[in-house]
């Protein structure tokens, strides 16, 4: 199926505006929900947070009273669907349990688009961090049934193995080395900048999220952990956003961003199971259309450029949400071993890596290998989950 973004008609903005009843979302319960409805609930969050703050940015560097009060018009309906997909995670979650699901997030959206990247460089850039945000999916396991004596499993729910990736101490490299090299905005694959601009925005509310509800456990493991791992989302915000071409104007960043919400709510509308929130993800793909087709008359307006110009002549194959053991698996057999170095990578621990894990480390181990050794103590063995059986490694589905 061909869908077209520029070519059909959202829902006027004069008429997006919700009610509170309206905004009053119900939802999704906990306990019988698919793990990947969750997974998507969570990645539009993220989507979400990166308009209004993209657009906040934007605003703050824009003379034109007439475009700041255009973005602020579009930003206030981002922020109320912002409000309405975050509201359909239940309160009864635990920030721990919300916070495996955002490791599972991290391990199947990454999956996912280091297969699909064209970009032989920018699919390496994903590859390398998967393995990353997989280990801490295990840590986190590993303290979730130590001090919440429930297992990641009823979570995760076996669609994502829960078992040793990159060691989480290992992750933490000069700041130097977290930096990419961009893609050229006039040569790269449409495909690769929304790709980009997804895996930034997941990173980025994990980031924030961990920064914010680290210190509200009161488990000293626990804070530290979120110490260690919160230091972490940092560099892999450095290290995906650094993927994006600087030299894209605002006007052609903000088009970007919306045709980004355009395709990933409609990806997850096709696929979604419960027909409440898959209601939710097509009234807010109608909400974007309108949101897209703003964006590409200020572009038109200030840029004197075509969105066309830009922009895939259609949506790509839809991105979505399912198992990527085998792939894993394959991955942990043949990139474990990575650090980087400058833009790039290598297999050995070199100077500058050694010296930031001696300055941080001072002698002691970290709060991640910590957590591990707690956790034997404790029940005599790891929190792991290794799903019986062959998993191959899947191919794309074909549109
Ligand atoms: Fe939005
Ligand atoms: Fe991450
Ligand atoms: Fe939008």
């Amino acid at each position: 199926m061909t869908f077209n973004p520029l070519e059909q008609r959202g829902i006027p903005l004069d008429r997006q505006l919700r009610t509170w009843r309206e905004l009053d979302v119900e939802p999704i319960d906990p306990d019988h929900c698919d793990p990947y409805t969750r997974c998507r609930i969570i990645t539009m969050n993220g989507i979400e947070v990166e308009a209004i703050l993209f657009s906040h940015q934007m605003a703050r560097h824009c003379p034109d009273p007439a475009v700041k009060r255009r973005l602020a018009q579009v930003r206030y309906m981002e922020a109320q669907q912002q409000k309405a997909v975050n509201w359909l995670l239940p309160g009864v979650s635990s920030v721990l349990e919300t916070t495996i699901a955002y490791e599972q997030v991290a391990v199947d959206l990454t999956a996912w688009v280091a297969r699909a990247e064209p970009d032989p460089y920018l699919a390496q850039a994903y590859r390398f961090g998967v393995l990353e945000d997989f280990d801490h999916l295990y840590r986190y396991a590993n303290l979730y049934e130590m001090i919440e004596h429930r297992k990641a499993e009823s979570i995760v729910d076996g669609l994502t193995e829960v078992m040793p990736g990159r060691p989480t101490p290992l992750h933490h490299r000069d700041p130097l080395d977290n930096v990419r090299d961009p893609y050229d905005k006039t040569t790269v694959n449409p495909l690769s900048k929304l790709h980009a601009l997804t895996i930034m925005s997941a990173e980025q509310q994990t980031m924030n999220f961990y920064m914010n509800t680290g210190p509200t456990y009161m488990e000293p493991i626990a804070r530290q952990l979120y110490q260690e791992i919160g230091l972490i989302e940092e560099e892999h915000v450095t290290h995906y956003e650094s993927l994006v071409d600087p030299g894209e104007t605002w006007w052609e960043q903000l088009v970007n961003h919306e045709y980004n919400e355009c395709y990933l709510y409609h990806s997850f509308m096709e696929q979604e199971s419960d027909p409440k929130v898959k209601a939710i993800w097509e009234l807010h793909l109608n909400m974007e259309l309108e949101h897209l087709r703003i964006a590409c008359e200020l572009m038109r307006e200030h840029d004197g450029r075509e969105p066309q110009e830009i922009l895939a002549p259609e949506l790509p194959n839809v991105l979505t949400f399912e198992p990527n053991k085998g792939y894993l698996r394959q991955l942990i057999a043949d990139e474990l071993d990575l650090t980087t170095l400058g833009a790039g990578y290598v297999r050995e621990a070199h100077e500058r890596f050694e010296r930031m894990q001696q300055a941080l480390n001072d002698g002691e181990t970290t709060p991640s290998d910590r957590v591990l050794a707690m956790h034997r103590e404790q029940f005599g063995r790891e929190y792991r989950l290794e799903t019986e059986g062959e998993h191959p490694v899947p191919s794309l589905r074909e549109r």
